[in-house]
């Protein structure tokens, strides 16, 4: 158990393995594990569900007003990993989806959307003892952690990753598809004009594009060792 607590932000592109392994770094660390981008994706089914966000465009008016009626949390399962409720209803599945994956990033952008998202996030990050993985996490919404990671891996890599999983999950799409939506959301992601996605000065970058998880975990025990004293 290491008693020594420190916030540790993982921001990096989509799909370059962000979660999992803020996750496993989480759980070797006996920290709390918290996926920002869930929560983009919960209001972007918020919004899809309620008609404020489509294909026509979103409705900002109407989706800042339905916010006062979203909540937003996670419940921890058996196995120790996180579930995200939307309303108290488990929406894990559901904000996973091409059709969520394809509007969240013009959600994200929306900067009363990013406070709200910034509030749930800095409360459960108070305690410190947490891995929180995102897009602004070093840069915006703690710029005072002590570790930064950026993560980033080839672009073609992360679309063969992000469609293994699509398939394991039943889901039929082709490559071209993938890597399209891969493409829009990097360009969306760096451009937008809150927060956009950029290395913190102070973060350290992992190019994951030929690395094991192994080798990833390897890599971050070096760095809590020798930086913090910290043994993983
Ligand atoms: O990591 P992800 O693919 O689940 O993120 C979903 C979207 O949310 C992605 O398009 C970028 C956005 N996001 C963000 O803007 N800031 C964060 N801290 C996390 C995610």
């Amino acid at each position: 158990m290491v008693t020594t607590k420190i916030t540790i932000a993982v921001d990096g592109y989509s799909s370059t393995g962000k979660s999992t392994f803020a996750r496993l770094a989480a759980s070797r660390l006996g920290y709390l594990y918290l996926d920002s981008g869930a929560l983009y994706r919960s209001v972007t089914l918020y919004g899809l569900g309620n008609g404020h966000v489509g294909e026509n465009g979103i409705d900002r008016e109407g989706l800042q007003k339905s916010l006062d009626g979203l909540k937003v949390s996670f419940r921890k399962t058996e196995d120790g990993s996180f579930r995200t409720m939307l309303n108290g209803q488990d929406v894990e599945e559901k904000i996973r989806t091409l059709e969520v994956s394809s509007h969240v990033s013009r959600v994200a952008e929306i900067p009363f959307v990013r406070r709200f998202v910034d509030s749930i996030l800095q409360e459960y990050g108070k305690g410190k003892g947490i891995v929180m993985d995102g897009r602004d996490i070093g840069t915006t919404v703690f710029p005072d952690a002590e570790l930064k990671i950026f993560m980033t891996a080839d672009r073609k890599v992360r679309a063969g990753r992000r469609m293994k999983e699509m398939e394991e999950a039943g889901k039929k799409v082709t490559f071209e598809e993938v890597l399209a939506n891969i493409d829009q959301r990097d360009y969306t992601d760096t451009h937008r004009k809150t927060s956009p996605l950029s290395m913190a000065a102070d973060a350290i970058e992992l190019d994951n594009s030929h690395m094991t998880l192994d080798q990833e975990l390897d890599w971050l025990k070096e760095i809590l060792l020798k930086r913090f004293g910290i043994c993983i």
